[in-house]
């Protein structure tokens, strides 16, 4: 794993950002795996500066999310499909239909898994991004999760919906449930992004950078991957 301490969370983004339109640059029809939540909005913000400045291009570029809320249509503004619109799609050129997320709705959850395990297989991610939860996790694979897992539905952890209970009305209204990409699938990109900012990473990330790779830790598979760079600012990198 490629280690990146960055001066603040200013740098982080915009070094997070290069390296997705040195990859968007190089390959116009590139296949990017995308994350929500906070940590990435500040690389989606220079894409979109970038690409009104510069004019670099989305139109042929096809993107994968990693994971969404069950029980949320594509159209709740909480949704992971409805943050992606509206903090990076809509800024860029790309076709929405080139872009692809679970189906936080569909009613059979083992057909929902199959379908995004087969579209993975046929879209190889050139990169794919991904945050850090507090907890260690990856996507919503929480501690315990088996490194060759799939797509599957997940209980999240307590301590995931109280992180994000920030960004509902109150933390009775986080869905209990989400769809989420496996470990395995995860570990199949090209390349590997990871991001962490703020002092309430630096545990996670001691752990996953410098503890044993276990499953009790799930980010720590990343160390097993080829070509792993981890972007961290001072605050998160503080126990490394
Ligand atoms: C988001 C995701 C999560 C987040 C993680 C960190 O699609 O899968 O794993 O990346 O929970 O979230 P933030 O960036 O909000 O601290």
């Amino acid at each position: 794993m490629k280690i990146i301490i960055a001066d603040d969370y200013q740098e982080l983004s915009r070094r997070a950002s290069d390296l997705l339109l040195e990859v968007v640059k190089r390959d116009p029809y590139a296949v990017l795996g995308l994350a929500t939540g906070t940590t990435p909005l500040g690389a989606y913000e220079h894409m979109i500066e970038n690409h009104k400045k510069n004019g670099t291009s989305y139109l042929h570029v096809r993107t994968v999310n990693l994971d969404e809320y069950k029980g949320l249509p594509a159209s709740h503004p909480q949704s992971y499909a409805c943050f992606m619109r509206h903090n990076l799609f809509d800024g860029l050129d790309i076709d929405l239909e080139n872009t692809y997320i679970e189906n936080g709705m569909a009613a059979e959850e083992e057909e929902e898994c199959a379908r995004y395990d087969k579209l993975l297989r046929s879209l190889p991610r050139d990169v794919q991004l991904l945050g850090l939860g507090s907890n260690g996790h990856i996507a919503f694979n929480e501690p315990g999760t088996p490194f060759d897992s799939g797509t599957h539905v997940v209980t999240l952890a307590e301590s995931t919906v109280r992180d994000n209970a920030r960004l509902f009305a109150g933390i009775d209204e986080v869905p209990r449930k989400a769809f989420t990409m496996g470990i395995r699938q995860i570990m199949q990109a090209r390349r590997v992004l990871i991001l962490a900012s703020g002092a309430n990473k630096a545990d996670a990330v001691f752990c996953m950078a410098k503890g044993p790779v276990t499953e009790d830790v799930p980010a720590s598979v990343l160390r097993l991957h080829p070509d792993c760079t981890l972007i961290v600012d001072r605050a998160a990198a503080a126990k490394l």
